[in-house]
């Protein structure tokens, strides 16, 4: 273990140079899209100091200051110190006193460090070099929390555990379970209402341990043997999500569609079923966007294949779910069938585009599909092949492509077990020049880059649209996530908010948990709130497993098929708003589906608060999450509030005692604001509002706004505002619609209001509920009370 020290420094290019006897540093300020970041980038001597960003791209150097006492300023950021010997920072709060390099399997100064990993699978190990691996000490303080991470079990604040960055199939989530499937070294730290972002650019293992071993500090390691650490500035965390993915990317405008509501299961074995299913939800009346086929679509696993037995006519079914309004997904793993005559192999294998092993043996193992070989995505023309594989499911009418088992998942390797807790193919593995440990975490980001980009190439007027369970920073330029193999347990519909929360604080805007549960069996009660749940999830897909009980929302009786259908109708009631959101997210970075924190993070209320959250900086939803429960406490921050449902109003901060029907979901809506929703539909069309119906919750300032277009493809969209005054007697509103599209009806509802005395526009009162209904046809409207 070495402490890393430099002994002089020098600013030349826009950059300070350090040197040491054993390292070199540099320390640059780079932008991007008016973002301004710091990044410290250290290695070992002998290294490559050309280190490349596998998922940034664009960002360039600035001039800065360099004083004798060694603190670098420019303007816009705040400035960073730094010390030599031993190499440290300050920076807003954020004091890193070491950085220190071992070699790979040394016990950290934690003593969590895990070599199993790397001595386990000792064959195939052999050619794997050892090296430097860095870790840097943070000083701790009891007031911080994190956030970030990616998708985690536990609760909101990530501090007190030790996190590690290593893609993993993981389907047992118990409540310790760590790695799942993502990786995402990305750290948001917040104390008082002042947060800031670090994000190491290092695809290797990286560990975070978050005051978990020793209270007073916590460790970022890596077993690369370089340290690549970008610095993001808030002052809120909003602002540090904002300023992360100008960095790493941010997602495009997903297709109207893929915000409905989906219907999944292991699997839909036949052509006729998947039909059915689709019929079911018509005759039913319960809204459907999509019908998922699972891995059992394929001729004997084979991707880029259908069975000629179970699905003879694909495009046939396609077309009949298509006049329903329903799209269809297939599945799609990496994992391809090792088959003499098998067209994709043997291509494949023609153009050596499999992972070798260190001894340059074509690696082979099993998957679904065995023998299996796994295409190596770190490589550009290996990307094209596998994304102009996919002309044949859209020649077949599929609309969207799942990627799963993409961590990548491997049952066996040469026809060996790899270890329980890492199923995956071995460190020494070949990708192009690198050794597979490098870039392992990188797999399933490869993959969707690649299917992504294939997508957008044949059918250019699209957008495309891909799910996937495993990915690094930045996944959200290429797909939706989705959080795997959960479980059908009321604890998991708990934990899949804090989780969601999470991966939208890492720049993961578009999420969603396996809504009723894909293991273990669900019940009425658990769908029909893990449902109205789930329509918040920014993605809403109902997916169960081969062994599971069906989940389809009629299997449990009418009671329940009506409290879920209400839930899917809700969501397509909201599609307005969602989609608005969405828009945002494109924008910002900010995801739809938000921890109060965000709205809030001032308030110490709400900096652990997990079981309940925002949609947008508006709405505030506060589902039940146990069985049998009839109330539970509601936290409304400062501020005004309405009831969703009742027109209600109250006043934050408050704990709330609040009723939780099956029919609905408590929700609350901030005071000024107006929520754009529509009338349910069976299914997505365009994103022209011909119903547009505003919420909209009393203030001296009302505000609302919805963008709109086509629901697909990449002609503009349009922003239509709806501004209003009230001033306890007179409410007018005015309505600039600028899409440019035939409405049938716009109006605004108010609720928990007094009859109207008078004004113009008002088209109806309802002494009952209280709710007043004024019509915007005409642009704007008075009411007189
Ligand atoms: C994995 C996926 C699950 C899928 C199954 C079969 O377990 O996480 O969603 O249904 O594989 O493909």
């Amino acid at each position: 273990m070495h402490e890393v020290r430099f002994s002089s420094y020098r600013y030349s290019d826009d950059t300070l140079h350090l040197e040491g006897t054993y390292f070199k540093g540099r320390v640059q300020l780079l932008h991007k899209g008016g973002v301004r970041t710091w990044r410290v980038f250290v290695w070992h001597r002998l290294e490559d100091a050309q280190k490349g960003s596998w998922v940034m791209e664009g960002l360039e150097p600035l001039p800065f200051e360099v004083y004798d006492d060694l603190s670098c300023q420019a303007e816009g950021v705040p400035a960073l110190k730094l010390w030599l010997d031993p190499f440290g920072f300050g920076w807003e709060g954020l004091e890193a006193l070491e950085l220190e390099a071992h070699r790979f399997g040394q016990l950290g100064k934690s003593g969590v460090w895990q070599t199993s990993e790397w001595t386990a699978f000792h064959e195939v190990n052999d050619g794997l070099p050892l090296g430097a691996g860095m870790s840097l000490l943070i000083k701790e303080k009891p007031e911080r929390r994190y956030y970030g991470l990616g998708e985690r079990t536990g609760f909101l604040d990530k501090k007190g555990r030790t996190w590690t960055n290593w893609t993993t199939d993981d389907p047992i989530h118990y409540p310790d379970a760590d790695p799942l499937y993502q990786a995402h070294p990305f750290l948001i730290g917040l104390e008082g209402d002042r947060a800031w972002g670090v994000y190491l650019d290092e695809t290797w293992r990286t560990v975070f341990d978050l005051a978990s071993a020793e209270d007073h500090q916590s460790i970022i390691r890596t077993d690369g043997p370089t340290f690549d650490l970008y610095l993001i500035a808030g002052p809120s965390p909003k602002e540090v999500i904002q300023r992360y993915t100008a960095l790493v990317g941010r997602a495009s405008l997903p297709p109207l569609w893929a915000l409905g509501y989906h219907q999944c299961r292991y699997s839909y074995t036949h052509q006729e079923l998947a039909l059915e299913i689709a019929r079911e939800y018509r005759r039913r009346e319960i809204p459907l966007d999509a019908v998922w086929l699972d891995i059992d679509y394929m001729d004997g696993f084979k991707v880029f294949t259908f069975s000629p037995e179970r699905f003879p006519e694909p495009e046939k079914l396609t077309a009949a779910l298509r006049e329903m309004g329903v799209r269809t997904v297939t599945i799609v793993d990496p994992g391809v069938k090792k088959e003499e005559g098998y067209l994709v192999y043997e291509e494949g294998r023609a153009q050596q585009y499999f992972i070798h092993s260190y001894r340059d043996e074509e690696l082979w193992g099993e998957v679904w599909p065995s023998p299996a070989v796994w295409p190596d995505f770190t490589r550009p023309e290996v990307r094209e092949w596998w994304g102009r594989l996919h002309r044949f499911y859209l020649e077949h009418g599929i609309a969207g492509i799942w990627n799963d088992m993409n961590e990548p998942a491997a049952f066996t390797v040469f026809g060996q077990e790899p270890p329980k807790d890492n199923r995956t193919l071995p460190s020494s593995a070949r990708q192009g020049n690198r050794y597979h440990a490098e870039v392992h975490n990188l797999y399933g980001y490869g993959m969707c880059q690649a299917t992504y980009e294939g997508l957008l190439k044949f059918e250019p007027s699209k957008r495309p649209f891909v799910l996937t369970r495993s990915g690094f920073a930045g996944i959200q330029k290429y797909a939706f996530v989705w959080t795997g193999d959960n479980h059908s347990y009321w604890e998991h519909l708990e934990g899949s908010i804090p989780m969601l929360l999470n991966l939208g604080m890492s720049g993961v805007p578009f999420v969603g948990a396996d809504i009723g549960g894909f293991s273990a069996h669900a019940d009425g009660e658990l769908l029909a709130r893990w449902t109205w749940l789930g329509a918040f999830y920014p993605f809403m897909r109902n997916h169960s497993g081969k062994t599971s009980r069906r989940q389809e929302p009629w299997v449990f009786g009418p009671r329940w098929e009506s409290a879920i259908r209400e839930a899917i109708r809700f969501r397509y009631r909201m599609l307005p708003y969602l989609y608005t959101l969405a828009h945002e997210t494109v924008a910002t970075g900010l995801p739809p589906m938000r921890a109060m924190v965000l709205e809030h993070p001032h308030d110490p209320e709400v900096s652990a608060l997990h079981d309940q959250f925002m949609w947008g900086s508006d709405l505030l939803v506060a589902p039940a999450v146990r069985p049998g429960q009839r109330h539970r406490l509601t936290y409304l921050p400062q501020g005004q509030w309405q009831d969703f449902w009742s027109g209600e109003g109250y006043e934050g901060p408050v704990h709330l005692p609040t009723a939780t029907p099956h029919d609905r979901i408590p929700l609350f809506q901030r005071a000024g604001s107006a929520i754009p929703t529509t009338k349910a539909e069976p299914h997505t069309t365009d994103a022209y509002w011909e119903t547009l119906v505003w919420q909209v919750s009393l203030a001296p300032e009302v505000r609302g706004w919805v963008y709109e277009d086509q629901g697909e493809g990449y002609e503009p969209g349009y922003i239509s505002e709806l501004e209003g005054t009230y001033d306890g007697y007179t409410l007018r509103l005015d309505f600039t619609d600028r899409c440019g599209q035939p409405r049938q009806r716009v109006e605004a509802v108010i609720r928990g209001v007094r009859e109207p005395q008078g004004g113009h526009s008002i088209h109806h009162y309802d002494p009952q509920t209280q709710t007043l209904t004024v019509d915007l046809a005409s642009g704007s409207a008075e009411v007189h009370w």
